[in-house]
């Protein structure tokens, strides 16, 4: 019943969204991955569909069940994220990066399941970095408005403000990350360049709720 009387703010707008962890293997049967839910992120897509938009959602590994009316891409890795964004952000307004990317993945990764070693208790695994998505997609000519997710353990106004400059982005979405990974509820500061406010504590889908018509306030200006 709520959900049909959200405002159509993003009425007609195209929407594409990442959600949840990544996972990097190790070999065929081990992985690194992340706290991440895909709680957020599924609520936003939810939400911006409730507002009238077309939504499309590249999730990595969730428990959870896709949102009503959202065309959802399944993904693993953080590689096959950005592969999917890619594909789709042409003709995008809008895109919301709220997953939990892998910043490395395992370059030594096994084609075979790792065997215990007598002589060897350790095992050395080398890193290399994953592409950025959101960075990608910021800098396209033609880029949609970009929204980026930061989850950070202290100091959330410094790291807050100066990710959303790096990023290029025009707003930026902070949230401390043991105050949400895997919880219902959340508070968000939002830095775009004005400064930042607050939405206080709430449960995840009333804030994304929130956050689309922030959004779509500042896509409007
Ligand atoms: N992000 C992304 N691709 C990556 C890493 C991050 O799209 N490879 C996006 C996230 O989805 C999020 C934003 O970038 O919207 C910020 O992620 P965060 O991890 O906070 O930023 P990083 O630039 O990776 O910085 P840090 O070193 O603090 O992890
Ligand atoms: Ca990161």
């Amino acid at each position: 019943i709520i959900a049909a009387f959200q405002p159509k703010v993003l009425a007609g707008r195209r929407v594409l969204l990442t959600a949840g962890p990544t996972f990097e293997p190790i070999d065929p049967v081990r992985g690194i991955t992340n706290l991440s839910s895909g709680k957020m992120g599924y609520a936003v897509a939810r939400a911006a569909r409730e507002a009238g938009a077309e939504v499309t959602l590249v999730s990595g590994p969730t428990a959870l069940e896709i949102p009503y009316g959202v065309r959802r891409i399944d993904v693993q890795t953080a590689q096959q994220m950005h592969d999917a964004v890619m594909v789709n952000v042409a003709g995008q307004d809008l895109f919301v990066a709220v997953a939990a990317v892998a910043d490395w993945r395992v370059a030594n990764a096994s084609g075979q399941k790792l065997k215990k070693n007598a002589d060897d208790d350790t095992l050395h695994l080398e890193f290399a970095q994953n592409p950025d998505i959101l960075a990608g997609v910021a800098a396209l000519p033609q880029r949609p408005y970009c929204v980026g997710f930061a989850a950070e353990s202290e100091n959330l106004e410094q790291y807050g403000a100066a990710k959303r400059v790096k990023k290029n982005i025009p707003l930026l979405v902070g949230n401390i990350g043991h105050q949400t990974f895997g919880r219902d509820d959340n508070s968000l500061t939002l830095f775009d360049e004005q400064g930042h406010t607050s939405l206080p504590r709430a449960d995840k889908q009333t804030l994304a709720r929130q956050l689309v018509r922030e959004i779509a306030r500042r896509m409007a200006s």
